[in-house]
């Protein structure tokens, strides 16, 4: 795969220490980009960095809540006097959660809302005048499958997700004058990260059991190809980046199916 896109670019990846994000970031360094990487487990975020610079990049790592706005303005701030501007934003920061509308209260749609699309925004906020500037400037935001359908036992983080995917379309439209920046929405099918143990849990779910289902029944690709993938939708601007033949079939049936989907899926799944 060819990442020349992000040879000397300054890119930013929120939810670096882990996961798809820690796979971009690896691969970003390696292509030759000023890697900046945000989470909050400062441990991992070390562990990213110090590969990154072992092998000859360049990263800079600040431990920040990807959904703070005041603490995502100084990680920009402190971008900007290290590499001197921001070209390429990714908002991979989110959290899964497991619970349906009846079980979960206002203050789980509050948090799991907070932990995804507020991340998306706070970030994004922060890094758009900077971007704006950049001559090949990009933002991508991650939503998922559950940005394209609602299956149920997953109200919380489904509303997240759409809201992340309106956000994004929103976004791009603010910016349809300026051809130099192009918004991304990506939906990931399911992948095989360690989000499914570090979900959180709407009182009275079985976090355990929906963690061992995920990892058998639903994630498919791994992180490094996900990460590919992305990186190079991107690089492409594309505006919609989808990730395996899960997220590539929701979005096909939720097309096709209109307001029927959720049956036709439920076959496919029990095919
Ligand atoms: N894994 C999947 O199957 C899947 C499917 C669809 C969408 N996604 C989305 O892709 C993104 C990455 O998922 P993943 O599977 O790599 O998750 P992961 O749990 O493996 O890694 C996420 C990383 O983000 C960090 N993080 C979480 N909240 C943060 C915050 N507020 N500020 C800063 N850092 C934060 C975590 O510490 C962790 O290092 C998420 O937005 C997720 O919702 C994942």
């Amino acid at each position: 795969m060819d990442l020349g896109f992000y040879a000397g670019q300054v890119v930013v990846v929120t939810g670096a220490g882990a996961g798809i994000g820690r796979e971009m970031a690896v691969r970003l360094g390696r292509a030759g980009a000023k890697t900046v990487l945000v989470d909050i487990q400062e441990e991992k975020l070390g562990e990213v960095a110090a590969e990154i610079r072992n092998a000859g990049g360049q990263a800079l790592a600040m431990v920040a809540d990807a959904a703070e706005q005041e603490r995502m303005n100084e990680v920009a701030g402190e971008t900007l006097r290290e590499f001197g501007g921001a070209d390429v934003l990714i908002n991979n920061a989110g959290r899964l959660f497991y619970g349906g509308v009846a079980e979960s209260e206002m203050a789980d749609f509050d948090a799991v809302m907070r932990a995804n699309f507020g991340a998306a925004v706070a970030s994004t906020k922060a890094f758009l005048p900077h971007i704006v500037k950049s001559e090949r400037g990009r933002i991508a935001n991650l939503s998922s499958a559950y940005g394209l359908i609602g299956l149920g036992g997953a109200a919380p983080y489904t509303a997240a997700k759409f809201a992340v995917r309106g956000f994004t379309e929103s976004l791009r439209s603010e910016l349809r004058d300026r051809p130099n920046v192009a918004v991304s929405c990506v939906y990931p099918g399911g992948v095989k990260t360690g989000i499914a143990w570090s979900a959180l849990a709407a009182a009275g779910v079985d976090a355990q059991r929906a963690a061992e289902r995920f990892d058998r029944q639903v994630a498919r690709t791994q992180p490094g190809r996900a990460a590919e993938v992305i990186l190079n939708g991107v690089a492409q601007g594309r505006a919609r980046v989808l990730i395996g033949a899960d997220a590539i079939l929701a979005d096909t049936v939720a097309r096709v199916a209109g307001g029927r989907y959720e049956g036709l899926i439920r076959l496919v799944i029990r095919g």
